[in-house]
């Protein structure tokens, strides 16, 4: 047992995880696809001791007690799994703005997969740490691997991992983020809201049986490098997942009229030829799926956008690792 500090990136899905299929295990519906994204980075160490009489969890340099409960549940696997029974203080740092829909916990559940198993004296295989980073944040699984990554939705808990996606276009992309509202706390927890659109959504059903098919073509466009055919196929998947979310009752809407005005600037700069598709999470964000070549000028537009109130630009990011033991 010692201390163990990981590195993990946040990344961006371009087809989109959207619902359950098993909540105590925490196996997706359907596959998704993502791509890590090197702006956004968690840093988390875990220090088991046999000294600790309690688990901790700091977050930003803050005890965060409300997020004590999902930490131990991860904690908790690690320690049987290695069999032992030491507490843990867990404390992990965002380099970017917590729980705005900016996928702090895919980073943070991964980084804090890879830290726990270390610290445990578990020796896991990547694909382990997607199945075990899986039970802590479904989004989770795909940040254990740099460029693009896909989910699986399997059978079973072992066969609900994520993979690399090798491709063409992965150092030719960027990815623009526009925060939009000053990176406030999200309105409604995914978990919570896949739920209820499963319950409720008159439209869930069809989100499903479209996740495949866009699966499928974006999975063709990164074997041929065809970034159009990627943007395309990342924004209608996205605004099929809104439109999912929108359509529960009661509606679930993340949007800003901000958010808004940034897709309407994104199919206008689309409209003079600049690659820039949209895609949107839990959140008001908007992330935009652009080019090496035209990322400058799609952020310098997006920065004058009322209501945005900042823009990075990242691209794609490497696999989470362990940075010090
Ligand atoms: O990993 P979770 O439970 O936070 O869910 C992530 C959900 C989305 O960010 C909206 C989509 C995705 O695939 O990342």
């Amino acid at each position: 047992m010692s201390s163990v500090t990981a590195r993990a990136c946040a990344n961006i899905a371009l087809v989109k995880y959207w619902g359950k299929r098993d909540a105590a295990l925490n196996l997706p519906a359907a596959g998704s696809l993502s791509l890590t994204l090197d702006a956004l980075v968690t840093e988390t160490t875990v220090d088991f001791s046999s000294a600790h009489d309690s688990d901790v969890f700091v977050l930003d340099g803050k005890s965060a007690p409300r997020e004590l409960g999902r930490t131990q549940g991860l904690l908790d696997l690690v320690r049987a799994r290695a069999g032992i029974t030491a507490r843990a203080h867990v404390s992990s740092t965002n380099h970017f703005p917590t729980a705005s829909g900016l996928a702090s916990s895919a980073s943070g559940f991964a980084a804090l997969a890879i830290a726990a198993s270390a610290a445990a004296g578990l020796e896991l295989s990547p694909r382990e740490l997607t199945i075990l980073a899986r039970q802590g944040s479904g989004s989770a699984a795909r940040s254990i691997f740099g460029g693009f990554v896909r989910m699986h939705a399997g059978d079973t808990t072992d066969t609900a991992y994520a993979e690399p996606v090798p491709s063409p276009l992965v150092d030719r992309v960027r990815m623009v983020i526009a925060i939009v509202g000053g990176g406030a706390p999200k309105t409604h927890g995914s978990r919570d809201a896949m739920e209820h659109c499963a319950d409720t959504s008159p439209l869930y059903a069809g989100w499903l049986d479209t996740v495949p098919k866009d699966l499928a073509v974006a999975e063709r466009a990164l074997a041929t490098g065809d970034l159009a055919a990627l943007g395309t196929i990342a924004e209608a998947n996205a605004l099929a997942m809104h439109a999912t979310a929108i359509a529960s009752r009661p509606a679930i809407i993340y949007w800003q009229p901000t958010t808004l005005a940034v897709l309407a600037h994104v199919r206008a700069l689309r409209a003079a030829n600049v690659a820039a598709w949209a895609t949107m999470d839990a959140g008001p964000h908007v992330k935009v799926l652009t080019s090496v070549d035209d990322a400058n000028r799609v952020a310098a537009s997006l920065r004058e956008v009322a209501g945005v109130t900042d823009v990075m630009v990242s691209a794609s990011g490497p696999a989470a690792s362990v940075v010090s033991r």
